[in-house]
């Protein structure tokens, strides 16, 4: 039985609404996942009506949605769930407004999800209370990055905790809904054949990449804020590292898992002073090709200062001071404008003991998130024929084809039905974004005490050499 609540989206009109919330939401009506009685209020400060926002709902859902997803008829029913409240949430005379508009609709469940600026957050929080609008019937939903430093993501934490108890706040970091995300928890802690080896001295080392080949869109003045290393490693890239590195927990419930993966963010050996210089690189774009078309560099683009000294990439060489990890260098790279999208985890083990043929590769395993979802491990085998002639092999998962009739769910359908079901395993708790900060802050810091400007890459090329060289000096490469 679907779980009766109404949703408000704060920051209706904007990109992550229109692109990802509205059709996460449309699939789960069409599939019968959410209530009869259920309400979508979009807000935002655009003055739109009820009929002008459902048809740029319908709009960007026609283009979003895949190729024969898009019913008419099921979106007749869906818009009939919409509306639209065109208010300034940095005005807190807005919310008495919003109040009358919401009525007093009993204690039925009420999720707020902010699709703003970050820098909202406090205020929108701090003003639903001060409209009476929260208690314990309500949830609020929050985006990355919280906060830009671990200062200012205490002060959003407390005012969210002014008004909401840590079970009511839902931090989203959509890669933990992506399905090859969670399959790597299926295979680590569903399988007995990994366990004796995840660790140091059967592995030489992880490789966590994340390659767009976008540039920052209309997003400029967030992305001048915040550069990759806040929009993407200290969050996504940090939540990947964690599943890859954390012990089992003891039940697969939101407390047990959280426990394990703040516990690896505790262990992150910090990176400071000189080391900042020796184990980051950060770079920006440059003009360039990205699959044939030329782009321009990334000081050119829509609201972003000509002299900007914001990072487009970082490579960082990580270290988990723990007994199961220690020696093990974590490499993480995120960079936008590259040659290839693709988002991969590498785990590469350690050659065998001693060699008894000719040649021979170590083995490998990869989890690949985009742009398919599959999971490869490379072994070597042998070639037909006389003599012992080794070659490398793949046993190759492809997930879509596993199961072809199973529609691929986007991670934000998962997320928001555990929003509305309360389940907060796939969410951050606030020790652990505040965690991820204190090991972020140090390296920042140690850039700008260095003043240290972003090496500069080709839009469609492997990022900046330094970031090749970081693995190079220790003999490794980036295996794409
Ligand atoms: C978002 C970042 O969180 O993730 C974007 O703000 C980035 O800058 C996006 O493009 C990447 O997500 P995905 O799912 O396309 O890999």
């Amino acid at each position: 039985m679907p779980t009766p609540c109404d949703m408000l989206v704060f920051g209706a009109s904007g990109d992550l609404a229109l692109h990802k919330l509205l059709p996460a939401l449309y699939h789960l009506h069409r599939d019968g996942r959410l209530d009869a009685d259920m309400r979508i209020l979009g807000v935002a400060r655009k003055p739109l009506g009820r009929e002008q926002f459902c048809s740029l709902a319908e709009r960007h859902c026609r283009v979003q949605l895949a190729a024969g997803d898009f019913d008419t008829s099921v979106w007749k029913t869906f818009a009939a769930r919409l509306d639209y409240f065109a208010m300034d949430a940095a005005q807190s005379a807005d919310f008495g407004r919003l109040g009358r508009k919401l009525g007093s609709s009993c204690q039925r469940g009420r999720i707020y999800y902010l699709a703003t600026a970050p820098d909202l957050v406090a205020d929108i929080s701090a003003n639903l209370a001060i409209a009476g609008l929260t208690g314990s019937h309500t949830r609020i939903v929050v985006e990355k990055p919280i906060g830009h430093s671990l200062e200012s993501a205490r002060a959003v934490n407390d005012a969210l905790g002014q008004v909401f108890s840590e079970n009511q706040v839902f931090r989203i970091d959509h890669y933990l809904g992506k399905e090859t995300v969670q399959n790597l928890m299926a295979l680590r802690f569903a399988n007995a054949l990994f366990e004796p080896v995840w660790r140091a001295g059967h592995i030489d080392h992880v490789q966590i990449s994340v390659n767009e080949t976008l540039g920052v869109e209309n997003r400029g003045a967030y992305y001048e804020q915040s550069g990759a290393m806040r929009d993407m490693l200290q969050n996504h890239l940090l939540q990947l590292l964690c599943l890859v590195a954390m012990e089992a927990p003891v039940r697969f419930d939101a407390e047990a898992v959280r426990n394990e993966k703040v516990k690896i963010l505790q262990a992150l050996k910090p990176i400071s002073g000189l080391d900042v210089q020796d184990k980051t690189v950060r770079g920006q774009y440059g003009a360039g090709q990205v699959g044939g078309e030329a782009v321009s560099a990334y000081y050119f683009e829509k609201n972003v200062d000509n002299d900007s000294d914001t990072e487009t990439f970082v490579a960082v060489q990580a270290e988990i001071d723990n007994w199961r990890w220690a020696g093990v260098p974590f490499y993480l790279r995120t960079g936008k404008r590259m040659a290839r999208k693709s988002s991969e985890i590498v785990i590469q083990f350690k050659p065998v003991p001693h060699r008894l043929f000719e040649a021979g590769e170590a083995n490998r395993l990869i989890i690949r998130l985009q742009p398919e979802e599959r999971i490869s491990l490379q072994l070597m085998g042998k070639s037909p024929g006389k003599g012992m002639r080794l070659r490398p092999l793949e046993l190759d998962l492809n997930m879509a084809q596993i199961e072809p009739q199973s529609r691929r769910w986007d991670a934000y359908e998962r997320l928001l039905l555990d929003v509305i079901e309360g389940d907060s395993t796939l969410f951050m708790r606030r020790d652990e974004v505040e965690a991820a900060w204190s090991w972020i802050d140090p390296i920042i810091h140690g850039w700008q005490e260095a003043y240290q400007s972003p090496r500069p890459y080709p839009a469609g090329s492997d990022g900046p050499e330094q970031a090749h060289s970081l693995l190079e000096l220790h003999g490794r490469e980036w295996l794409d």
